[in-house]
């Protein structure tokens, strides 16, 4: 018999196990659906909130080429420091998965074939490209060449990562292979194709009127608007047939006989990902997964950035409805991107606050986190992580608003009442002042159905500023010598806001929150508000302070950081020589081509906004030239000034940071990074095989 609670399926899409998660990653789709999760558990719902690695696809493959390990080695490592940074962090996930777990592969073998079986792909042959240098298929990710939407030279065969144009391969301009760097050549194969084009209609009922199969389903007006309208473009566009299948060899074999060599499509097969781990938690908790997914009163929502809309809204939707018997989800809030100190997040440019690293450098300082991604969270366009406002933040909110409030009402409470919370009746202005705070209370529950964080996020800090109001209004302190009864009722209300405020804020602050309701002796695990969270007559307890103080040091270091990797980008030639592969060999005749010459340095300076990288200007004797090297963090302008170095003349310009880069100087580099010149005149040792900068 199905259990007929209603249920909630929350999932968060899975990340790939191809680099640690960064705070753009948090903002998107872990922070909102762990909101979410929470908030339901303590208003008693039956929910699972399902997530796990996504360890197959050509994002992985490529990794492993990158790092120079096999595939496996990548997820293991990945999925490791992944798994143990949302624990450390706190999202609280039922269940993290693995997509390469052998129930999974057969979990979305089943789900393949039941397709296949019901015709529901169309299997065509058709010409792609092949790298004969590596005797095998690209896929798409496995291309790149020049976008014919912006002209950006490094698109990829599925997107343009600079326009954000969704692309195919054969639509690149002079398409290269990223294995091999050659030009590819077109080779026939065949592949299962999910023929989108046949799906237009329901789907367009389905996402903008919100009905399926002829019945309503969700209410578009809670859907975002962003979300709507990507899909609508999608489809007005005319959807296409898409494989569902790929010529690789990582990833879940196509469960069909002669079809060797092949992998279901990373797209098909990580979102029954969901599905696996949602059975996995179900096995292991003595429940139904089936209730889940495809009960009468289950809900299934789905937190995703927008680069993950079309998938989550179209082609998984379509993959459900043709299996049968599924839910579709009643939700898809997708989160717009967050930026960080001017740039867009990159992995692979190392422009990210990385979670684990954060963990590690602000031990404790979860919830600080946690309260700047959400409130910055780009619900409805994209915003942008400063460290300067993670400081202003946690200083003029957290600790000068919510930690002040508390630890005022705490303070005072222990030392007038021995911590005893009065037994007298609340006067009007103090009833008052409570009712407005639980009305804030109201607010935040109203916001979290609507998947409007930010706004919850608020309303609950606003219960603190009407109670830091209210304080400063009346000032009890002051009171507490000409009216002690006052000041009993004013003390009152105040702690039964704070005690309220931890019901509040637990889906966001879950450790402070339980902090402070431990002081208070109060039980914030349930979404109950009253006038009367706090027993009078019980006795509360002295509390450690809550937030500390950010300090400047501490984000300057963290901008330098920042600068720093952006320094290592900038300037490629700052990298070491020993941890690069030895490269190509050359012929003699390609290095006689070098043109190296000893020249002075006669002006240099800091290069603005790259803590690494000096402009030099040198004399080579036939000119006077400009380099730009990375040489900051050992030497100061002034202490370059006149020495002499050697210049790679001939290096074709290139612009670091807006400046033209007309050479390079060589530099020598020992095991701990020092940098030293390799002075012309000989007193400093050997030159090849030492660091180049
Ligand atoms: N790994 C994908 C990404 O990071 C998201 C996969 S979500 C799922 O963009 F639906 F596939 F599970
Ligand atoms: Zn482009």
């Amino acid at each position: 018999m199905e259990n007929t609670k209603k249920k909630h399926l929350i999932t968060s899409a899975l990340p790939y196990a191809n680099g640690p998660l960064h705070i753009g990653h948090l903002a998107g789709a872990y922070l909102p659906a762990d909101i979410y999760a929470r908030f339901l558990r303590m208003n008693g719902e039956d929910v699972a909130f399902i997530c796990g690695s996504d360890e197959h696809g050509a994002a992985i493959t490529l990794r492993a080429k990158k790092e120079g390990v096999t595939p496996k080695e990548i997820v293991d490592k990945y999925n490791g420091i992944i798994s143990k940074s949302f624990e450390e962090f706190g999202i609280s996930f039922d269940m993290y998965h693995r997509t390469s777990a052998p129930e999974h592969h057969q979990t979305a073998q089943d789900f393949f074939k039941v397709l296949e079986e019901k015709g529901s792909f169309e299997k065509k042959t058709s010409e792609q490209y092949y790298d004969e240098k590596n005797d095998q298929f690209l896929a798409d990710r496995y291309i790149s060449g020049e976008c014919p939407k912006c002209a950006n030279p490094d698109a990829y065969g599925d997107q343009c990562e600079k326009c954000g144009s969704t692309l195919s391969p054969s639509e690149l301009i002079n398409p290269r292979s990223t294995i091999s760097g050659e030009t590819p050549v077109m080779k026939e194969t065949s592949h299962w194709y999910l023929p989108m084009n046949q799906h237009e209609e329901w789907l367009k009922e389905y996402i903008e009127i919100g009905e399926y199969e002829g019945k309503t389903h969700h209410n578009v007006k809670e859907w975002k608007n962003h979300v709507i309208g990507q899909c609508k473009s999608w489809i007005d566009g005319g959807l296409m047939p898409r494989a569902m299948t790929r010529d690789l060899n990582w990833g879940v074999k196509v469960p069909v006989e002669g079809a060797d060599g092949k992998v279901l499509y990373v797209w098909l097969d990580a979102p029954i990902g969901y599905i696996t781990a949602t059975k996995v938690w179900a096995e292991k908790n003595g429940k139904n997964w089936e209730d889940y997914w495809k009960g009468e009163n289950s809900e299934i929502v789905h937190f995703i950035g927008k680069d993950n809309i079309v998938f989550h809204c179209i082609i998984f939707p379509i993959l459900l409805k043709e299996h049968g018997g599924f839910n579709l989800p009643v939700n898809v809030p997708a989160n717009e991107f967050m930026n960080l100190e001017g740039d867009k997040i990159s992995t692979s440019k190392n422009w990210a606050v990385w979670l684990h690293e954060y963990l590690e450098e602000f031990p404790g300082k979860q919830d600080e986190l946690k309260y700047v991604l959400t409130s910055i969270m780009p619900e409805a366009k994209d915003s942008e992580f400063t460290w300067t406002d993670y400081k202003d933040r946690i200083n003029n909110e957290l600790a000068d608003i919510l930690g002040n409030y508390l630890n005022r009402v705490i303070v005072l409470t222990l030392k007038y009442y021995d911590g005893v919370v009065p037994e007298v009746a609340l006067q009007r202005e103090d009833e008052e002042a409570l009712d407005e705070a639980l009305s804030s209370a109201q607010q935040v529950s109203e916001s979290i159905v609507k998947y409007r964080f930010r706004e919850a996020l608020s309303a609950a800090m606003n219960m603190a500023r009407i109670g830091n109001r209210q304080l400063q209004a009346l000032e009890p302190w002051r009171l507490q010598k000409t009216d002690p009864e006052r000041v009993k009722s004013i003390m009152l209300a105040h702690l039964q806001i704070a005690a309220n405020i931890t019901v509040a804020l637990a889906p966001f602050l879950p450790n402070k929150a339980a902090q402070i309701a431990q002081a208070l002796g109060v039980d914030n695990k349930t979404w109950t508000f009253s006038q009367e969270k706090v027993a009078k007559g019980s006795t509360i307890q002295k509390m450690d302070i809550l937030f500390e103080k950010v300090e400047d040091e501490t984000i300057q270091k963290q901008v330098e950081k920042l600068e720093a990797s952006k320094t290592d980008n900038a300037a490629a030639a700052v990298e070491p020589v020993e941890t690069r592969a030895q490269k190509e060999e050359i012929a003699f005749d390609d290095f006689m081509k070098i043109d190296m010459r000893v020249g002075t340095i006669i002006e240099a300076e800091k290069v603005k906004k790259a803590d690494r990288l000096l402009k030099l200007l040198i004399d080579t004797g036939i000119d006077k030239r400009t380099v730009v090297s990375g040489i900051a963090q050992s030497f100061t302008p002034e202490e370059v000034i006149g020495k002499k170095v050697t210049v790679l003349l001939n290096l074709a310009p290139r612009k670091i940071k807006g400046i033209e880069s007309q050479g390079m100087i060589l530099m020598a580099e020992n095991a701990e990074g020092k940098l030293s010149f390799l002075q012309p005149d000989g007193k400093h040792g050997s030159a090849a095989g030492d660091g180049v900068s």
